[in-house]
């Protein structure tokens, strides 16, 4: 059986989802693996790395599409999918709820497809969920691109020329991105403190040594560990009451998330314009439509002093580890389902039947399958 791993094609993106490291043990488990020449490239790992660790390498998109089971980061384009073989395997990370016409194509090809985006967050399923190990990157680069726009130093410094007070730096949503942020801004000695919606949070932040920021606001507690949308109402007085926290820091890494909705907006451009200048804005929400209602996805702007940055791909920014993460994350949802080489899926598992999308030109996942029914 051959596994396909073409060159991701979304503009900018420069991870891939096998590395040569991760390899051996899908080789070891009988199976063949095919990269598209170049496709390790930009995250850094060139073809001859993958031949030296016992994969082939493709000549084409079509050839690596072609194969009997392919894997990727980005869901495939409607095109891309139409270059699958039917009843094909996919597994990728995307939310297919955003991804129709895509999802339209797989049916008809009866592809069995599989979103990591849908994994449950169970014990068993935590070395395959691709979702933490990319948020983890994410959550480090944009400290660390804060910290590179900052005009001050991050950690206190006493010298004899005189004392610098540490950076002040605020983290909005504690998830998985958010608390990486927050250790990360600590390692660099900031003064860090974060916020989110979720009451299990203020715990969290206060393990890594950063003050949770108390709005007195109610919580929105969604399933399965998430946080809820909020109405318009609810996100007006969070807005209100963060204004005054936001205008005292150097520093907001801004993180918040709901699962297949809109990113919530947290900051205005007014709450923006209330920073010292000179301090800076990282929105790692860009790609689901930002926390910061004036950050320009994949831009750096200046507003009113302040610099704003909309980072789409986060995790692209640091192909090399990211890749490496996201490997090891298909090739463990990929043992699962193999068995002397082959694919032999069991459907009653928890994790391969929550995570699959489209299965023998149906659509099992109810979310996605109401929303072809009745396209608003
Ligand atoms: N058990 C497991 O295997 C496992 C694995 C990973 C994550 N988790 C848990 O899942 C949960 C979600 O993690 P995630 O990082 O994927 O979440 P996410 O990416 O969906 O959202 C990021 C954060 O934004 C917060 N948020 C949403 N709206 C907000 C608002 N208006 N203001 C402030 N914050 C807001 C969320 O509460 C969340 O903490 C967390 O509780 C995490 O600990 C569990």
């Amino acid at each position: 059986m051959k596994v396909g791993i073409p060159t991701e094609t979304v503009a900018g993106e420069r991870r891939v989802a096998m590395v040569p490291a991760v390899a051996p043990s899908l080789l070891s488990a009988g199976v063949e693996l095919a990269v598209q020449s170049g496709a390790g490239a930009r995250a850094g790992f060139p073809d001859g790395a993958y031949r030296d660790a016992g994969l082939s390498v493709a000549g084409s998109a079509a050839e690596a599409l072609g194969a009997e089971v392919v894997v990727k980061v980005h869901g495939p384009s409607p095109e891309e999918a139409r270059s699958l073989t039917e009843g094909s395997t996919l597994i990728a990370l995307f939310s297919p709820g955003r991804s129709l016409d895509t999802v339209r194509v797989l049916a008809e090809r009866k592809v069995t497809a599989f979103s990591l985006e849908l994994l449950p967050r169970i014990t068993r399923a935590q070395s395959m969920d691709a979702l933490s190990s990319q948020a983890t990157v994410a959550g480090y680069r944009g400290v660390l691109m804060a910290a590179d726009r900052l005009p001050r130093f991050f950690p206190m410094f006493m010298t004899a020329a005189g004392t610098v007070p540490p950076a002040k730096v605020l983290i909005l949503g504690a998830g998985v991105a958010g608390l990486q942020a927050v250790a990360t801004a600590r390692r660099l000695g900031a003064q860090v403190q974060a916020y989110d919606v979720r009451a299990a949070a203020k715990g969290e932040v206060e393990s890594l040594g950063a003050r949770f920021v108390d709005l007195r606001l109610e919580t929105a507690e969604g399933t399965g560990g998430y946080a809820a949308e909020q109405a318009e109402e609810q996100q007006r007085r969070q807005r209100d009451a963060l204004a005054p926290v936001v205008a005292d820091v150097d520093v907001v890494v801004t993180t918040a998330q709901i699962p297949g909705r809109p990113a919530p907006v947290l900051l205005t451009g007014e709450m923006v314009a209330g920073m010292k200048p000179g301090s800076v804005v990282i929105d790692l929400a860009s790609d689901t439509g930002g926390n910061v209602d004036i950050s320009q996805p994949g831009q750096e702007i200046d507003h009113h002093g302040v610099t704003v940055v909309g980072v789409t791909l986060p995790a692209s920014g640091l192909p090399t580890h990211a890749s490496q993460l996201y490997a090891c994350n298909i090739a463990n949802l990929l043992g699962l389902m193999l068995a002397d080489g082959k694919l032999a899926p069991d459907w009653d598992d928890e994790i391969l039947a929550t995570t699959c999308v489209t299965r023998d030109g149906d659509v099992p996942h109810e979310p996605t399958r109401l929303l072809l029914e009745n396209p608003s």
